[in-house]
């Protein structure tokens, strides 16, 4: 959890976004340096990361330093006024510490080793990589701890990008000693893993290994301990990273997540608590169908990591990335609207991978703020026009975006529920998540996004998808939630197995029977391409279950398919509040449908209109005012209402606002008052917010 403002890292009189990108100067000679900062400038960036990549610069031999450059780079860029974000340099090991050290490299489940030639070549568990990396640390906390430019300390740089499953021998003694340490004996071991099948019991510690390639199947309870036995293993490397830096600084730290579609390697939740500022890197994924979309979804996700406080967008692609087959550039105002996207849903910095577009390398093709053609481009105009438009926001920065829905995800859920050997290998729990955000999107619900088992009280409605695993914990706080008056809606394949993955008998879901008021006997997945269709309407695909209603309603059943006039939405109630059971995987439009009646039922306000006409509205709620944002992802001009000021034109507003194609406007509202000028029971601000809000819109 944050413990940092993001917005007085640079100056704590001066509220202001941080703005900048990862600089490697390394890269360069000197006489491009002073080019760059005078760039720096213009474009009006106040941080950027440097040393993401150091190591081999710093250590050219073991032991044998040379910060000459680096001490140069630093300098320069703190008589620029330009704040450093300074990496540890540990991220990529160099040459030398595999050719003196061939066993630290790291190991893939089928047992070949990965070499150097790329980056992150290492196993995490490694005494000595660690033993090298903390005396890099070391050096370069001592030099720089007490420099006056560093305001912010960048540990290695994204743990486990590539490397987060290392298989080698002292992985796998490493993963004996943390299993020990989660179950105390075989016997608990072999319980939880269920090793009684396949005459997998093990005998001893030392035969247990990590879960590399089997001939069949493996087992499941093993596979998801491996994974969060490896997110533990980088977490730890941070903290001994960070343990060396507060012999030499105060200064605060933090890492880049990546809250991504394509990795999932980390469990975030139980990191952020060891993170002063919560930073991620988004890049636009456009192997997804809907790009956008999951750009909010990983702002929302890494608000919540950040509980709910602003946190630091640490990296971005001014345009195209290098690493997707296809990699698309960014249209007119395309990146303007990406980052003002996750400063309205809590950002109060945006940085950029990277400052100046590399000549060689495997990232040639990746783009910058300073192109290849340089500074008559559109990219370049678009990063200065974004470093102003920043400058203009300023005051919106502290302030915390309200949302009165709450939407659960974690990655052991992640990791569980695509477990293979499952009924249906279409049932992908991020697509099913990302659905269900796309759903209250589209009715123009702004969602937080939670950690199961995190406190729902100050929720109206709550969405489960697809939690497939679900400790008693988890089970019964949502049980409480909806009894003491919340809605609920709960997607299939949640509730079945518990918190080691055992299957909970007795009718699925086993943890959700009675909060549903269902009883499912059996699966029965469509087949790929295969659809179904309800009686009110609806289309879904990949999933039926044989359901019966123990004190649900049916709100709709099969038509067709393997289990026609089968209820397939119920809804029912239980003490104060009301749970929904989405027991198939509707299609986007009657999904939207569904959870927009849901959402109305909970008292949520919605804007479909305004979603369909391709706003994205969010407000961000703070001690110098509430702030509209409002982005225009569609072709046409869009109104709405809204009266005050708006910040970027520089403008009034009375009564409507009108958005331009593909534009953004933000307004600071007359009409909601700052955080505490709220009238009404002051112990429920939030909630007087979302009643305004309501009426606003
Ligand atoms: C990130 C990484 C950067 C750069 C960027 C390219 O994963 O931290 O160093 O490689 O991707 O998109």
């Amino acid at each position: 959890m944050s413990t940092t403002a993001v917005s007085e890292l640079i100056s704590s009189s001066d509220h202001r976004f941080t703005y900048g990108a990862d600089y490697n100067p390394e890269q360069w000679s000197e006489s491009v340096w002073l080019d760059d900062v005078r760039l720096m400038r213009e474009a009006r960036v106040t941080l950027v990361a440097i040393n993401i990549f150091g190591w081999a610069q710093l250590e050219p031999l073991p032991g044998q330093f040379d910060f000459s450059r680096l001490d140069r780079v630093l300098d320069l860029l703190h008589e620029n006024g330009i704040g450093v974000n300074l990496g540890t340099g540990t991220s990529s090991p160099p040459p030398w510490l595999a050719a003196l050290h061939p066993e630290t490299l790291p190991m893939m489940a089928d047992g070949t080793r990965r070499h150097v030639g790329g980056r992150q070549a290492y196993c995490s568990s490694s005494p000595i990589f660690l033993e090298r990396a903390l005396g890099l640390v070391e050096q370069v906390a001592a030099r720089y701890g007490a420099h006056p430019a560093v305001k912010l300390w960048h540990i290695s740089n994204e743990l486990g990008c590539h490397n987060a499953h290392c298989h080698c021998a002292v992985s796998a003694s490493a993963f004996r000693v943390w299993l020990e340490a989660r179950y105390g004996t075989l016997d608990a071991l072999n319980e939880a893993w269920g090793t009684a099948f396949w005459s997998q019991k093990y005998a001893a510690w030392e035969h247990i290994g990590t879960p590399m390639l089997t001939v069949s199947t493996g087992n499941p309870a093993q596979a998801v301990d491996f994974m969060r036995f490896s997110s533990d293993q980088l977490l730890a490397q941070y903290r001994a990273e960070v343990a060396v830096i507060r012999r030499h600084s105060a200064v605060p730290a933090t890492t880049n997540f990546m809250v991504a579609a394509h990795i999932r390697n980390l469990d975030y939740w139980s990191w952020a608590g060891e993170m002063d500022v919560i930073a991620n890197d988004h890049y636009l994924d456009h192997r997804l169908a809907d790009p956008t979309t999951e750009l909010s979804f990983a702002a929302d996700v890494t608000r919540g990591l950040s509980g709910g406080a602003p946190w630091m967008l640490m990296e971005q692609a001014t345009s195209a990335v290098n690493w997707q087959p296809l990699n698309i550039a960014k249209g007119p105002g395309e990146m303007i609207r990406n980052s003002l996207t996750h400063v309205a849903r809590g950002a109060d910095g945006i940085s950029f991978f990277q400052w100046r577009a590399s000549v060689q390398g495997s990232e040639r093709f990746h783009s910058a703020m300073l192109p290849h053609a340089g500074t008559d481009t559109a990219v370049w105009r678009d990063v200065v026009s974004l470093g102003e438009t920043l400058e203009r926001l300023a005051e919106v920065t502290g302030s915390r975006v309200v949302a009165e829905v709450a939407l659960v995800f974690g990655w052991q859920a992640w990791w569980i529920t695509d477990l293979d050997s499952h009924p249906s290998v279409e049932v992908a729990y991020l697509d099913q998540v990302h659905r269900a955000y796309a759903a209250l999107r589209a009715n123009g619900v702004t969602v937080d996004v939670v950690e199961p088992g995190a406190d729902l009280s100050g929720y109206r409605l709550v969405v489960v998808p697809a939690l497939h695993s679900m400790s008693d914990a988890v089970a019964d706080g949502l049980t409480g939630f909806v009894a003491g008056g919340g809605h609920a809606v709960v997607t299939f394949f949640s509730g079945i197995t518990d918190e080691t993955d055992r299957v909970r008998t007795g009718g699925y879901p086993g943890a959700l029977r009675e909060l549903l008021g269902i009883s499912t006997e059996e699966f029965f997945p469509l087949h790929m391409g295969e659809s179904v269709e309800l009686d009110d309407g609806s289309r879904a695909t990949i999933w039926t279950e044989k359901l019966r209603t123990t004190t649900a309603e049916t709100l709709a059943s099969y038509l067709d398919g393997p289990l026609p006039g089968t209820p397939a939405i119920t809804r029912n109630s239980l003490g104060d509040g009301t749970a929904w059971y989405l027991a198939t995987s509707l299609d986007a439009a009657s999904l939207a449908q569904t959870l927009g009646t849901a959402a109305t039922a909970a008292g949520v306000a919605t804007d479909p209109a305004s979603a369909a006409a391709g706003l994205e509205i969010v407000l961000r709620r703070g001690e110098r005012g509430s702030y509209l944002f409002a982005i225009n992802h569609g072709l046409a001009d869009a109104g709405l209402t809204a009266s005050g000021t708006e910040l970027i034109e520089g403008r009034e507003v009375d009564g409507t606002l009108t958005v331009p194609a593909g534009g953004v406007r933000v307004v600071r509202l007359d009409s909601v008052p700052a955080e505490g000028g709220s009238e009404g029971d002051p112990t429920d601000g939030a909630r007087n917010d979302r009643e305004e809000v309501r009426e606003l819109l």
